[in-house]
């Protein structure tokens, strides 16, 4: 297993480009089940979710062929209807293929997710939509049996904000008969790259990106070529490993306006942001000051970013307030953190964390993707040497992320374990 070594003191300086985005790519290749032939995906992220999304197509019956950052997937003979446990419980994410599956053959199965790291995390939202658009579903054995001769189009009013309920029901929906309306839809940036390589296949959507998504179901859906959008996460990461350090970024490819809400809060701390030709500059202040965020669905602040923020609040001036109100368990980094030497304290949802002058590099443990993007940045603003242990769930979601940052002259190195 590897590990990364970091020696931490160095201000970021140079320029970074940020990857495709891994919650948009997901999706995206699952979506290529419904437009049976060949398939090109393009500005695809190295990352291990996408060789798990690979296997579970080419389960399925797609051919699929890599060449740098472009796949290509032949889904002609996506004749299996089956994911399996072994699949779906290295990455949850596959459950996406039972909409495609059974709006293109009429009956899926596909095993339960179960929980994971930062929560329970259930698809009853999914399973609820696609009975409304009048599938049968069972739960035997741990799987979910779908069947529907034909899905028809229907009302769904989501309880809560779900970005995988709502790519879900988009993509089943593109081949039912007649309208379906999604309320309290997800309006994150990765369901319009979604519903847009959709549309290019012949989809008829509208209203992707706000809470109102309107689907007329067509016939059948044709092959295309799609760019994914760049990761907003990864790109937010870096924003916070330059105020972190009190460097001075250039970030290529990344679009700012998908990160209103952290850098509203970047700014409140102190950092300063500037956009210029699509190159966003992030120079870090002397002592990030002290601000509170609450997570929300987008556009408020991304769960997604909360791990690393908490990192940032760590060495702030004063004390901030973090509620996490996206998932019940995301708050794994914090005993991590503390290893650092970081004062925080956990009420239900909601962390104190007092800042401190300075952190001191220890040996800790990612827990999950996230949290191990913020132990990377804790180790980045620590006085001496950090080891993380445990950094395949890093791998999961951030491309190269070790050799980006020591372009940006940060001290890192992976190493055998
Ligand atoms: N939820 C339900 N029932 C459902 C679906 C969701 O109760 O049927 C709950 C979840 O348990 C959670 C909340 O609704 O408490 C929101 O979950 P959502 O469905 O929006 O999350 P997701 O689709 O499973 C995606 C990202 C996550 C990201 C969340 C929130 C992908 C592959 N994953 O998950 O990304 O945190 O949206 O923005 O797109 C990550 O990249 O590290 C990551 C965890």
């Amino acid at each position: 297993m590897d590990k990364l070594i970091i020696k931490g003191g160095k201000k970021l300086t140079g320029e970074v480009s940020v990857s495709g985005s891994k919650n948009a790519a997901l999706p995206i290749f699952v979506s290529t089940i419904l437009a049976p032939g060949l398939n090109e995906i393009r500005n695809v992220p190295f990352l291990r979710d996408i060789n798990t999304t690979i296997k579970v197509l080419e389960s399925l019956g797609a051919v699929v062929e890599g060449n740098g950052n472009i796949v290509r997937i032949d889904t002609t003979h996506v004749n299996n209807v089956e994911a399996t446990y072994d699949l779906v419980k290295t990455m949850r994410a596959s459950v996406l293929v039972l909409g495609p599956l059974l709006a293109r053959h009429g009956r899926a199965r596909v095993s339960l997710p179960g929980g994971c790291a930062i929560g329970a995390r259930p698809i009853n939202l999914h399973l609820k939509g696609l009975a409304a658009l009048g599938a049968d579903i069972r739960l035997e054995h741990g799987y979910v049996e779908a069947k529907a001769k034909k899905l028809k189009g229907a009302r769904i009013n989501f309880d809560i904000s779900t970005v995988g309920g709502t790519e879900q029901l988009m993509m089943a929906a593109a081949l039912a008969t007649g309208e379906t309306v999604l309320e309290n839809a997800a309006r994150e940036p990765e369901i319009i790259d979604l519903a847009e390589i959709l549309i290019k296949m012949g989809a008829r959507i509208d209203g992707a990106g706000t809470d109102t998504v309107r689907i007329t179901g067509v016939k059948e859906l044709a092959p295309v070529a799609h760019d994914v959008m760049p990761d907003r996460i990864e790109a937010g990461t870096f924003m916070v490993a330059a105020a972190i350090t009190g460097g001075d970024i250039k970030i290529r490819n990344m679009n700012l306006e998908h990160l209103d809400a952290l850098v509203f809060k970047l700014q409140d701390a102190g950092v300063e942001i500037t956009n210029r030709d699509n190159v966003v500059r992030v120079k870090g202040p002397r002592r990030p000051k002290a601000v509170n965020i609450k997570t929300r669905p987008y556009p408020g602040f991304p769960t997604d970013m909360q791990a690393q923020f908490m990192a940032l609040m760590c060495v702030a001036d004063g004390a901030s307030v973090i509620s996490e109100n996206i998932f019940e368990n995301r708050f794994m980094h914090v005993s991590e953190l503390l290893r650092f030497g970081a004062d925080i304290t956990v009420e239900g949802n909601t962390a104190t964390v007092k800042g401190v002058k300075k952190l001191s590099g220890a040996p800790v443990m990612a827990t999950d993707l996230r949290a191990s993007a913020s132990l990377i940045l804790a180790g980045l603003a620590s006085d001496n040497t950090t080891e993380i242990s445990r950094i395949y769930h890093l791998d999961r979601g951030y491309e190269s992320i070790e050799k980006k940052l020591a372009g940006l002259g940060a001290d890192i190195q992976r190493v055998k374990e």
